[in-house]
């Protein structure tokens, strides 16, 4: 397995965690978010870090958490590592935004509390309003004993539970944990493969709530439970596997690699139909369908991929509009030392909108509000081939248009070579993208949509699917990239520079806790 491979690296910085955990659990040490000054300049120097892209200040941080429009604000929460730029401690990094663009770095929402349900860390989880109060269903964490494990990592027993905590302040900074799980155990009689990643939602007299779930050597699926008091552990029912997959037949050491464990389930209603999201096997799978509210079944009509790079475990909200929005945790590329060495691990994707098509095809687009930190055209040359625009110290927006029946190559470079390759075939109707095909609806039209942040690359394709890549450099200087369009003639390529949402790369001007 590559080191590269999300899942199973954290994995391995999971094992490694355990020691740090019980020096910290046994000295009595909450961990706290200290950041020293010097670390602070180095940060924010750094070219590779995004300048228009939420991510922690410092640390390692994976997926978004509970996001909320609340009170006129949005907040995001996210997996966040307190003490380190590799996975750990896992803690509920706090932020909030006017416009899901621009952020202000809050105090933690939740660390692990000590003799709890989430001693040894506080796991991902969604938010559901209720009145002027906002609960976060998350998976807590400890350690246990193999007969109550539903993560076994080697040698670690890892016993997760589905927990809850509330809050009632206006601006959300504190929250109240209730001490014990709502859901504390799997349903009996699973092979159990991880129970976690809960999200909730209100439907009718009932709150439903989704469980990431799956059995060894049969498959991921989504439990659903339902209760009438979301912070009543007696009240919590569960009814059966909304959705279930198949396992790939080829068994490996943690069980999301090989299809047996879906994290991350979002479950949400979208024009007319259903969506359900998962990740497993370093993917992101959507499918569309139909949920029978009598029976509380759904039947999946079309699937695809969410996102074809570096995204993963995404969370989506309702936003100000309704408009349903996709936020997904940016991974990085490179090993645990890199990311030592750098002080920082990981971002959060720029928000998408989701719509659903009658046809049940997902529609993926990037926030419509995101032209308001555009900033001057990028320069343009003809080229023989085409045209050129160039984007200096690899940061900016372009967007490249054409006809189904125009030929269209899109390629990025930079003095490092080449970043990205993109080919549109109008005979297959087809895109290929660093050599992944995407085969395009009979609709589509060919266009790629990509924001260029440091060391990222989101890019759009037919407003349908995501390809998020990253790429790195050494030194201090961000280079120049240049974004070339070739093909028939109706091939446009438009650009800006975008605006940093900080005056340096920390996200925000300095907080304080
Ligand atoms: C997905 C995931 C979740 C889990 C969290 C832990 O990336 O593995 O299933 O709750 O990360 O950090």
């Amino acid at each position: 397995m590559k080191h590269s491979d999300p899942v199973q690296g954290r994995s391995l910085s999971r094992r490694r965690l355990l020691a740090s955990a019980a020096t910290v659990a046994a000295a009595g040490l909450v961990p706290r978010w200290a950041m020293a000054e010097d670390a602070v300049a180095n940060l924010a120097s750094d070219p590779r870090r995004p300048q228009f892209h939420l991510l922690p200040a410092k640390n390692w941080m994976n997926d978004p958490n509970g996001p909320v429009y609340f009170n006129g604000k949005y907040h995001m929460f996210c997996q966040f590592n307190p003490l380190a730029a590799v996975w750990g401690d896992m803690s509920w990094y706090h932020s909030e935004s006017p416009d899901m663009l621009h952020w202000t770095h809050l105090p933690l929402a939740m660390t692990p509390t000590p003799d709890s349900p989430d001693s040894f860390g506080c796991f991902s989880g969604s938010a559901i309003k209720v009145g002027k109060r906002v609960y976060q269903v998350y998976t807590g964490t400890k350690l246990t004993t193999p007969d109550l494990a539903t993560i076994r990592d080697g040698e670690n027993k890892i016993q997760e539970s589905q927990c809850i905590a509330w809050s009632d302040d206006p601006a959300l900074v504190k929250w109240t944990k209730l001490p014990e799980p709502i859901i504390p155990l799997p349903p009996p009689g699973m092979k159990i493969t991880g129970f976690r990643d809960p999200s909730a939602w209100k439907q009718g007299d009932w709150y439903y709530m989704t469980v990431g779930s799956g059995e060894a050597e049969v498959g991921g699926c989504v439990l659903l439970y339902r209760t009438k008091k979301l912070d009543d552990p007696k009240s919590w029912e569960y009814l059966h596997k909304l959705t279930s997959g198949e396992w790939n037949g080829k068994k490996t050491a943690n069980p999301c690699d090989d299809g047996e464990m879906w994290e991350c389930p979002d479950f949400f209603a979208l024009d007319g139909g259903h969506v359900l999201i998962y990740s497993t096997l370093g993917k992101v799978i959507w499918e569309s369908g139909h949920l029978d509210e009598a029976t509380m079944t759904f039947t999946k009509k079309k699937t695809g991929e969410l996102d074809l790079g570096a995204f993963y475990a995404p969370k989506t909200q309702l936003d100000a509009k309704g408009r349903r929005i996709l936020w997904g945790w940016i991974q990085e590329k490179r090993s645990d030392a890199e990311m030592k060495v750098a002080g920082w691990s990981g971002m959060m994707s720029l928000p998408r909108v989701l719509s659903l098509d009658k046809d049940g095809t997902l529609r993926i687009k990037s926030l419509p509000e995101a032209t308001r930190l555009r900033g001057t055209e990028l320069p343009y040359q003809e080229t023989r081939a085409g045209i050129l625009r160039t984007l200096p110290k690899a940061t900016g927006e372009v967007l490249c248009t054409g006809g189904q029946d125009a030929t269209m190559q899109l390629k990025m470079s930079s003095n490092q070579g080449e970043l990205l390759q993109v080919t549109y075939e109008p005979d297959t109707h087809k895109v290929l993208v660093d050599g992944k095909e995407i085969g395009l609806e009979p609709t589509d039209l060919p266009s790629l949509h990509a924001y260029v942040d440091g060391s990222v690359i989101e890019l759009i394709v037919s407003d349908r699917i995501g390809y998020t890549k990253r790429f790195y450099y050494p030194g201090s200087m961000a280079p120049d990239i240049e974004v070339h369009a070739t093909g028939s003639t109706s091939v446009t390529l438009t650009g800006w520079k975008i605006s940093p949402i900080s005056k340096d790369r920390l996200t925000t001007p300095k907080f304080t806790i």
